[in-house]
């Protein structure tokens, strides 16, 4: 389980991702050199360490690395790359039609995904970590990328089939060398199907829930997408639990009904090794916090 190369935390916003998948993250730096990447839109990884983490990655404790992509920088640089792959081997005027185009979907769901797919599949393909994991953005998001992997895969397929005969019919004509669109856009595909591979042969998926009742019904779709696509989940974290040692009239109703919740999570995800956090009386801020939760999760996994 800790021999993987990537590891995901998904799960609705506020359920406790950022703060679980940092704590994994120093586990994991014990023994391997770890990034930490956050793909939600809304970072909190510097909050969290004490420390500025930005769009490069940064050492935040020995071994470990952290890094926020961030989605709309990412659009930009896709879109920017996308449409220089295709200037050049169409007509200037057909360019300028391409080139609306890209830039009117550039607020259109779907596109974040891609972008933060470009990004992920340049960071985790290379070196120099051994281990990576992504901190992502609320539910429909990370899945919505996930599923990018595939589609863009083939998309590209069939625009790299289209290019090529094209190509070869346009030097076969004398009409000119084969452009750098070609080029880019096989190195995408491949970047893309390698990238994808990885995630689906050498990850797992964490999906982080709290007690209740809209937490359950999310992971339970969540888990059956990502299950679909083919990727491993080992562990469920189910994170804020009301601690053993209060008492009083309003905690022990509340934990009647949790009782009644973590049945349910037993009973749909019995499958899994369900990890219980429990609920701290603050908020999990800082470089001791995080190894104090650290710690409590090594002898639980
Ligand atoms: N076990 C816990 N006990 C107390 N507070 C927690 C616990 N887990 C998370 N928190 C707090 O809950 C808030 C949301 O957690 P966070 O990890 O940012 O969620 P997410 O990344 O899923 O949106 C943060 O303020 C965090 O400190
Ligand atoms: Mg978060």
């Amino acid at each position: 389980m800790m021999g993987k190369r990537v590891y995901f935390f998904g799960g609705k916003g506020g359920v406790g991702k950022t703060t679980l998948s940092s704590a994994f993250s120093l586990i994991l730096a014990k023994t391997k050199k770890v990034l930490l990447i956050s793909t939600d839109p809304a970072h909190s990884l510097s909050d969290l360490f004490g420390s500025e983490v930005g769009p490069e990655a940064k050492e935040v404790e020995e071994n470990l690395w952290a890094v926020e992509i961030d989605p709309k920088k990412q659009i930009e640089v896709y879109i920017k790359g996308a449409i220089e792959a295709i200037e050049g081997s169409v007509s200037p005027e057909v360019f300028e039609q391409i080139k609306e185009m890209f830039h009117s979907v550039e607020h259109t769901p779907g596109v974040e995904e891609a972008a933060i797919l470009d990004a992920l599949s340049r960071i985790v393909l290379k070196g120099p970590f051994e281990a990576f994991v992504v901190d992502t953005a609320p539910t429909g998001h990370t899945l919505a990328m996930l599923r990018t992997a595939g589609r863009v895969g083939r998309w590209l397929e069939e625009l790299i089939k289209r290019k090529s005969s094209a190509e070869s019919f346009r030097e076969k004509a004398g009409l000119g060398r084969l452009s750098r669109t070609l080029e880019i856009l096989r190195e995408r595909r491949e970047r893309f199907s390698r990238f994808l591979e990885v995630v689906i042969r050498d990850s797992l998926f964490f999906p982080v829930l709290n007690p209740e009742k809209l937490s359950i019904v999310e992971t339970e779709r969540m888990v059956e997408e990502v299950t679909g696509m083919g990727i491993e989940i080992t562990h469920l974290f189910v994170n804020k639990v009301m601690p053993k040692d209060v008492k009083g009239d309003f905690v022990e109703r509340r934990r009647s009904q949790e009782k009644i919740y973590m049945n349910l999570i037993r009973e749909r995800f019995g499958s899994f090794k369900i990890v219980t956090v429990e609920m701290r009386p603050r908020d999990v801020v800082g470089m001791e916090d995080l190894k104090e939760l650290a710690k409590e999760l090594e002898g639980k996994l």
